[in-house]
């Protein structure tokens, strides 16, 4: 997991509960890297989950939420520090249709060693838009919040649904977005 994902996750645990939070849950995690994060470093993604696990402790919030709420706070950072890719005459479902081609392929291209999911769009039209998520991490409460964070993000209002289809390894995560009003 990039390290931007770090830095920004202790950022908002500073904001959302205090400065001394960021070092309990540090402390708590027993991370491998200490937590000393930089941006461009790469670090075990089971860092992260360490980390929202001790947070979770500490707060009593549940662990989905908690990745829920830190997606949405998320996007909003990267529509702060990757304007030019959060184009906003897309609009929501054309931005979010573009995640895998557009978005992740650009990431890819400014962080080769990314570990990013796989989104594939099974269904596209004016009223509904359906992504199905996969990766090995699993990160499908974090895809929600982005998700809603991107929704937020264009002000568009759009209910969203989640499926979870097959097991195992071919375990995958449908997004039903539909358009209300
Ligand atoms: C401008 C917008 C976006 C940027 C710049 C961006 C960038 C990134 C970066 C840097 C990572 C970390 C890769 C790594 O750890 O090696 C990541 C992971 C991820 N991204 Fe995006 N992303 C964007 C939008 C989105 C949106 C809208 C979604 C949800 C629909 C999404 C879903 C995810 C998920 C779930 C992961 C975690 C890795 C995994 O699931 O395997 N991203 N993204």
């Amino acid at each position: 997991m990039k390290g931007v994902v770090f830095t920004e996750f202790l950022e908002m645990v500073e904001q959302k509960f205090s400065a001394d939070m960021v070092d309990d849950i540090i402390d708590a995690a027993d991370l491998p890297s200490g937590g000393a994060y930089t941006a461009v470093g790469t670090y075990s993604h089971e860092e992260i989950v360490a980390l929202v696990v001790a947070l979770s402790k500490r707060t009593g919030a549940q662990i989905p939420d908690l990745l829920g709420t830190f997606g949405r706070y998320l996007f909003g950072r990267f529509a702060v520090t990757y304007p030019d890719l959060v184009d906003r005459s897309l609009g929501a479902f054309g931005f979010l249709a573009g995640i895998e081609d557009v978005i992740h392929a650009e990431v890819r291209k400014l962080y080769p060693d990314a570990q990013l999911p796989t989104f594939e769009v099974e269904r596209h039209d004016e009223k509904e838009l359906v992504l199905i998520y996969k990766s090995i991490r699993h990160f499908e409460d974090l895809a929600e919040g982005l998700i809603h964070g991107c929704l937020m993000h264009f002000g568009e209002r759009v209910s969203v649904v989640r499926q979870t289809q097959g097991d195992g390894i071919d375990r995958a995560e449908r997004f039903i977005l539909t358009r209300e009003g």
